[in-house]
């Protein structure tokens, strides 16, 4: 254990500043000239929780662990929490820490006792692609603006997806599936759609024909188990375990790892669609579900405008929901800066400074602090592992002193958990039997499919009809040459073979027009009853162009 200084007047700030009422997170013990004081500890009161946050560094400076502590605590403290486990190294939420000298010496530096702990956590992986709980999005409610993200389509590619999805809604077209939309592009593109496409206004054919094709692409990829029914429902993430500890919701991404804008463009979903049907709560003393955001420098990346907007938008009015969002990156620099003047939280881990854009961005990192005695620009590249630069806000609303944190250790394991338990865990989820098998409904695919059979009857039958007149046509000439060249017996004989004919082709004279058979087709009356229901429940698309249907 280190001396205990309270001379220094640094100290006595951070001591007075971190000195919380309410119920709090333990980050870890203020550090001055390399030295810990345990008598110091860095806290984050639970009420600052919604008011967003960043935990920034480079690769292998502690980010991945200070989620794991925050988490920790959260649960705890019976706070639910969301987190992506894109390498795999959170999943040992799930199973106690082992004690190890590099953890004894830690604990005893910042003066923390160490219970190795195991902490209540649900396994969840998109599509079923991996060890857990498969989520899944219907393409309705995921949305025109952020399908467009993953799909990387352009500003103007990215309208005409809008009005593709607002053809569907208005017509009663569910969108569950990649295959649903694709129907509803080609149909727009066929000869059938042509004047609906035209109705639409501002969609081109073209423009239409590539998005079809990146759909299609997108597909071949194996997009198509991401989304499709039984959708994952957000409010899953706002559970309990059955002890009263909150429950850890985890994303595992390893199996998705290269599919980055997939993954985070999902991640963006799941907050859109809990800000879509969460209730306004104002501030809380504690947050209805803490969300980690983690590698969202992927979010931002070649954004539009509207997008970042729409984050932003999202971002700031989440809050008064209950729900905080701490966006996990590299560097500060990789969040626009209205996004990051909504993260009043912040835990910098080491920055690098190896180029000179890097030294740009350390600067910058720099000027986002509040005043204090430590030299930043210098901390910042010289901090240890598992060390960070915070600065919180205090129940009061107000920037805490900058503080330079040795971190506490995880109590539980610092690794993955064994596969075995992670399989088990999920084999033994009560969400296994909701969401484990694809569904399939009458959706976009099937109305248009079958408008389509419906349209090759219509075509088979006025073939017939084609048929039947070329028949009567030559049956007419025949007899008319019978008369020319005749004799009364002949032409009585000619006239009996018309009639005898004419007889026969009465029958497809009598059916019904081609527009008449789309029209009486089960197909279509099926495509008005469920228009008929959409409409009575008005689809109302909110800030990321998602939707509610449940
Ligand atoms: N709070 C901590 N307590 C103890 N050890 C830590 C702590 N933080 C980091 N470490 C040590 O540093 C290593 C790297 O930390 P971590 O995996 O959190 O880095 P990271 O920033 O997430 O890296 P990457 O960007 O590669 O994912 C850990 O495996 C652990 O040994
Ligand atoms: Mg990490």
């Amino acid at each position: 254990m280190t001396e205990i200084s309270s001379t220094s007047p640094q100290l006595d700030e951070i001591r007075a500043g971190y000195a919380f009422e309410g119920p709090a997170l333990e980050f870890g013990a203020a550090v001055l000239d390399g030295t810990a004081y345990p008598d110091t500890i860095v806290r984050i009161p639970l009420s600052a929780m919604n008011r967003h946050g960043l935990v920034a560094g480079a690769t292998g400076t502690g980010k991945t662990k200070t989620l794991q502590l925050m988490a920790e605590q959260l649960v705890e403290q019976g706070v639910p929490v969301f987190l992506a486990d894109i390498k795999g190294d959170l999943s040992g939420m799930l199973t106690a820490g082992e004690a190890n000298d590099r953890i004894a010496s830690r604990s005893a530096d910042v003066g923390m006792a160490w219970e190795p702990t195991a902490y209540p956590v649900e396994f969840y992986a998109l599509g079923g692609q991996g060890t857990g709980v498969p989520v899944r999005a219907s393409v309705s409610t995921f949305g025109p603006t952020l399908l467009a993200k993953v799909l990387g389509l352009n500003d103007t590619q990215e309208s005409s997806l809008g009005l593709v999805f607002h053809y569907a809604d208005q017509k009663g077209l569910w969108l569950d599936t990649l295959a649903d939309l694709r129907a509803v592009v080609q149909f727009l593109t066929s000869d059938e759609g042509k004047a609906d496409l035209k109705g639409l206004g501002g969609l081109s054919s073209a423009t239409a024909g590539v998005i079809l094709r990146e759909l299609i692409t997108f597909a071949d990829q194996g997009a198509d188990v991401f989304f499709g029914l039984p959708e994952f429902d957000t409010t899953d993430l706002l559970r309990l375990a059955p002890d009263g500890r909150g429950l850890v919701s985890m994303l595992e991404l390893p199996r998705v790892q290269d599919r980055p804008q997939l993954f985070s463009t999902f991640l963006m979903w799941l907050l859109a669609d809990l800000f879509h049907d969460l209730p306004e709560v104002g501030d809380v003393d504690k947050p209805k579900l803490v969300f980690f955001f983690d590698e969202a420098h992927l979010l931002f990346n070649d954004a539009s405008k509207d997008f970042l907007d729409a984050i932003q938008q999202t971002v700031r009015l989440i809050r008064s929901k209950g729900v905080g969002v701490f966006f996990v990156t590299q560097s500060p620099k990789d969040v626009p800066a209205d996004v990051l003047a909504q993260l009043g939280n912040r835990v910098q881990h080491a920055l690098r400074a190896f180029t000179p854009d890097d030294a740009k961005a350390l600067k910058a990192a720099v000027r986002t602090y509040p005043n204090t005695a430590y030299d930043l620009e210098e901390l910042l590249t010289q901090l240890g592992t598992g060390e960070a630069v915070i600065t919180v806000l205090s129940e009061r609303g107000a920037p805490t002193p900058v503080a330079w944190t040795r971190m506490r250790a995880p109590k539980s394991l610092m690794a993955p958990s064994a596969d075995a338990l992670l399989t088990r865990a999920v084999a033994a989820s009560s969400l296994t039997a909701k969401y484990g098998s694809a569904l399939e409904r009458e959706s976009a695919s099937e109305m248009l499919g079958q408008a389509e059979v419906a349209r090759t009857e219509a075509e088979k039958a006025a073939a017939l009809e084609a048929e039947n007149a070329k028949v009567r046509k030559a049956a007419a000439d025949a007899a008319e040459k019978a008369r020319v060249a005749a004799d009364r017996e002949a032409a009585r004989a000619a006239a009996a073979a018309e009639k005898a004919r004419t007889a026969q082709a009465r029958k497809p004279v009598d059916e019904p027009g081609v527009v008449e058979a789309v029209v009486t087709s089960g197909a279509f009356k099926s495509m008005l009853r469920s228009a008929g229901t959409v409409l009575g429940r008005e689809i109302t698309r909110s800030v990321f162009g998602t939707s509610r249907r449940r």
